[in-house]
């Protein structure tokens, strides 16, 4: 049976991506080694990540006093990386806590010194984006996630900030523009629109590091890794090459500008059904809803089973809402088929049609 894989991270990827891959571990470059067995400093691997990250900047742009990065430990990593490299001793950061994500980013920032939290959405669960936002202007930076990955919301522009802005966009990154010179910082785990788990794309200026007087463990230290091309040790070797084909993929479909509106009708078709449906109710404000991560629930939870049943019987994986939210996620990453919306937009149907 054909499976329509709404998983929220990992997640799917192009089936032509998967083949690549697939054959890399066996023949790699037709050289009769595999990709995971030569040194990351053969030149068929240093190729690899030299156009991995020719495509992150071509994608998105990215200005001349920017380095692209391959990193490991996750975006988790990034929450602990950031005030190391961003926040100096004495001075002071902000966040916007938008879900879970934000919050262990927080905490992670208050190990080094003073943060505040800006704004917050925590009193209805995460369910809406903060608006009218009063950030002061002196704060060594100012941080937040683009998309709450969990809760199914998503800014739709920048917080505006006089401050150098940060922002962990692990769940949106690829799918739509961005203005890469108004960050001084970007930071996503590649297991949504890039890649495997296992590498953490990190997009930083230049220009805005060595400035916080403190000694930074070597590993932690953005500089360490750009000195040494993302190859201050060993770098995880699959995840970058998978990423690499993922980016390739999207390039020859047009971009983040042609993605932008697939993933905009995908989320279009089926934010329509949950709110015309009259078993279905969305969890996000209308207006901060996530064009990655569709949050919604049956009106009845009676009717959870009998849905659950359809779903799987029908190749749907990956539905199932976080633990802190319940109900149903269907996320709508980069690689998913508008035709995997459609076939979920018809089961909703169905399942009306059954309870009318
Ligand atoms: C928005 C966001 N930030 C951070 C993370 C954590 O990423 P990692 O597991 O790579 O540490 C996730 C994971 O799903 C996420 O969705």
């Amino acid at each position: 049976m054909k499976k329509h894989n709404f998983s929220a991270g990992p997640c799917i990827l192009p089936q032509e991506v998967l083949k690549k891959a697939s054959e890399s571990i066996l023949n790699f470059n037709n050289d009769n080694l595999s990709l995971i067995e030569i040194s990351h400093r053969s030149t068929p691997f240093v190729s690899v990540m030299e156009n991995a990250k020719q495509l992150v900047k071509e994608l998105l742009s990215v200005p001349d006093n920017y380095s692209i990065l391959f990193l490991q430990g996750g975006a988790s990593l990034e929450f602990l990386m950031t005030p190391y490299n961003f926040l100096s001793i004495g001075g002071k950061c902000g966040y916007i806590n938008t879900g879970a994500w934000s919050d262990k980013a927080i905490k992670e920032a208050k190990k080094l010194g003073e943060t505040l939290t800006i704004a917050d959405s925590s009193d209805k669960n995460y369910n809406y984006i903060p608006k009218e936002i009063n950030v002061p202007n002196d704060l060594d930076y100012l941080h937040y996630t683009s998309n709450n990955t969990i809760y199914g919301t998503q800014f739709k522009s920048n917080p505006i900030s006089e401050n150098i802005l940060i922002c962990d966009m692990s769940s949106d990154i690829f799918s739509k523009k961005i203005d890469v010179e108004k960050f001084g910082l970007i930071y996503a785990g590649a297991q949504k629109n890039m890649g495997p788990a296992g590498t953490t794309l990190v997009i930083v200026n230049n220009d805005l590091l060595g400035n916080t007087g403190r000694d930074i463990p070597t590993m932690l230290d953005y500089q360490t890794h750009i000195k040494k091309d993302s190859m201050f040790n060993t770098p995880p070797v699959f995840s970058v090459y998978v990423s690499m084909l993922t980016l390739q993929w999207l390039k020859k479909n047009g971009g983040v500008e042609e993605i932008e509106k697939i993933n905009n009708q995908k989320a279009k078709l089926l934010y329509d059904e949950i709110d015309r449906n009259s078993l279905f109710v969305g969890f996000a404000n209308k207006d901060d809803r996530s064009t990655m991560n569709v949050t919604f629930n049956l009106v009845n939870k009676k009717n959870q089973e009998e849905f659950d049943l359809l779903c799987f019987n029908n190749g749907i994986n990956g539905l199932k809402g976080h633990r802190s939210v319940g109900g149903y996620r269907a996320s709508l990453y980069n690689a998913l088929p508008i035709s995997s919306v459609e076939h979920l937009v018809n089961l909703m149907q169905k399942f009306e049609k059954k309870h009318d």
